[in-house]
């Protein structure tokens, strides 16, 4: 298979699709305005309010904006108790533009940010930028016209996977980072056989070793699915026919099914060059649609079924129960909808598609009647029924995002139990790391910020105990900008 166009190529306005992505990014700071509730405040420390300049863009001030080169320390002092058995490295992805400046959060340098831990020591913090050759010649994505292969940012995840620990930035090629220091080894083309851009979130399946993912784009083909064996190698690529360039942010899978969603937030080709319209929108005429077809399956063997007009970026996970795939996401009722984007609340749904009859049938349970987002399962689960999930609550603010707590959501007893940091502080995504031989036995990494002092430190709590709040603060020597998805390297 070969890529038969690229906005390279195409007649692709750079200005244009600097709006397109202005547009996802109104969403998402308008979204956190409408989540209700994140759990009662554990602080004892008086409130500092947190102020946001009108003037500059949000995703340049407070902690959005970026920090100035690089820092390392060691040996750092730890509060608590990190677990001694917690050998490896935690490491998050996130957008820092290397000018200070940049067209939008979602646009600027990949920098990550880690923490090696050994024996109950924190080694090192370290931050680094992803070496991409936009980074090495200074460039902003407004100087290219739009990200393809290497050409990107590399700023949105991390990926661990065939002995490689590898960067997306969802609209290009990855990069391979060396986990001993988040140096960039290079870009990473699966030996060539990566011609599409690569999905930020991988699927793992436990029970092969086998890393499914795919990728999306904004011209044909719109989006192929990809099987990398244990080794890393890319053994199996389909192209899944679909009529339009959506913006699908993730997918899932089963022990047998691989589900893609292709809901109505669209790549508008047409508007390129009218001079009207943004390129990404909202379109419910479109419809919304989830596909199924089996765990290494050919593309023409996937069968849809529509749904409600919707929005996800994230799952939880996804399972088999018979005939039926089950499916939780964090659901938003839409998304990039002029003005009125991401105004609704987001929920935790879960999604029920029969797959006995000769047509799909589709089933929609609300879950949790709150806002609940950056969903995150114990990995070593993926594809089967899981009890526990944890995500990141977010507390109304008029001005900015704001990002909240944490919530573990026990799907067997339907119990929410919360950790809020406390008036001035903020957190981000959190990553499970197995600590026992059950699902959902482990702890919870993740980054916080205090506004207050203007500092960040590196927790973790126990999963099944969130409530009690971190069992370890690790305190950083720079605060950390909020930024997207981490991940757990063990120690080999
Ligand atoms: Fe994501």
């Amino acid at each position: 298979m070969s890529r038969s166009a690229s906005p390279l190529l195409h007649p692709f306005s750079r200005r244009r699709f600097l709006r397109a992505m202005g547009t996802f990014a109104g969403g998402v700071a308008f979204a956190p305005q409408l989540l209700a509730g994140c759990g009662g405040s554990s602080g004892s420390e008086a409130a500092v309010p947190l102020t946001v300049d009108p003037s500059v863009p949000w995703w340049l001030q407070n902690n959005f904006g970026p920090v100035s080169g690089e820092v390392e320390a060691f040996d750092l002092h730890v509060e608590g108790r990190l677990p001694p058995e917690l050998n490896g490295l935690y490491a998050r992805n996130g957008s820092n533009p290397q000018s200070g400046a940049s067209q939008h959060w979602f646009l600027g340098d990949g920098m990550l940010h880690g923490v090696q831990l050994q024996a109950g020591r924190a080694l090192w913090y370290r931050s680094r930028y992803v070496r991409t050759p936009l980074y090495e010649q200074g460039l902003d994505i407004d100087d290219i016209g739009a990200p393809l292969g290497p050409n990107n940012q590399a700023n949105v995840s991390l990926v661990h996977h065939g002995g490689r620990l590898l960067t997306s930035g969802e609209v290009g090629a990855p990069f391979r980072i060396d986990p001993r220091d988040l140096g960039t080894i290079g870009v990473h083309t699966f030996d060539g056989r990566l011609n599409t851009s690569f999905t930020a979130h991988p699927k793992i399946d436990p029970a092969t070793g086998n890393m499914h993912f795919f990728g999306y784009f904004f011209v044909p083909p719109y989006l192929t699915y990809h099987v990398a064996d244990p080794s890393g190698a890319i053994v199996h690529s389909q192209e899944i026919p679909v009529t339009a360039g959506t913006m699908i942010h993730s997918f899932a899978i089963t022990d047998r099914d691989v589900i893609f969603w292709e809901l109505p937030v669209l790549f508008d080709i047409g508007a390129i060059g009218t001079g009207g319209g943004f390129p990404f929108g909202w379109d419910a005429s479109y419809g919304a649609r989830i596909g199924i077809l089996p765990l290494g399956g050919n593309g023409d063997q996937i069968r849809w079924v529509e749904i409600d007009p919707c929005y996800v970026f994230h799952e939880l996970n996804a399972h088999r129960e018979g005939d039926d795939v089950v499916i939780d996401v964090s659901r938003h009722d839409f998304m990039m909808n002029g003005e009125r984007f991401g105004s609704d609340p987001l929920h935790v749904h879960r999604w029920r598609v029969s797959t006995a009859g000769s047509s799909l049938t589709f089933r929609d349970e609300r879950v949790v009647d709150r806002g609940l987002e950056f969903p995150v399962h114990d990995r070593r689960f993926t594809g089967r029924p899981t009890r526990h999930g944890w995500f990141t609550v977010a507390r109304d603010h008029p001005d900015t995002l704001d990002f909240g707590g944490v919530a573990h959501l026990d799907y067997a007893t339907g119990d929410l139990r919360t950790w809020d940091p406390g008036p001035n502080r903020h957190i981000g995504e959190t990553f499970f790391v197995p600590g026992g031989a059950g699902e959902g036995e482990g702890w919870l990494m993740t980054f916080t910020y205090d506004h207050a002092r203007d500092t960040s430190s590196f927790l973790v709590l126990e999963a099944q105990d969130v409530e009690a709040g971190p069992v370890a603060e690790v305190s950083l020597p720079r605060r950390v900008p909020y930024g997207f998805h981490g991940i757990w390297v063990p120690e080999a």
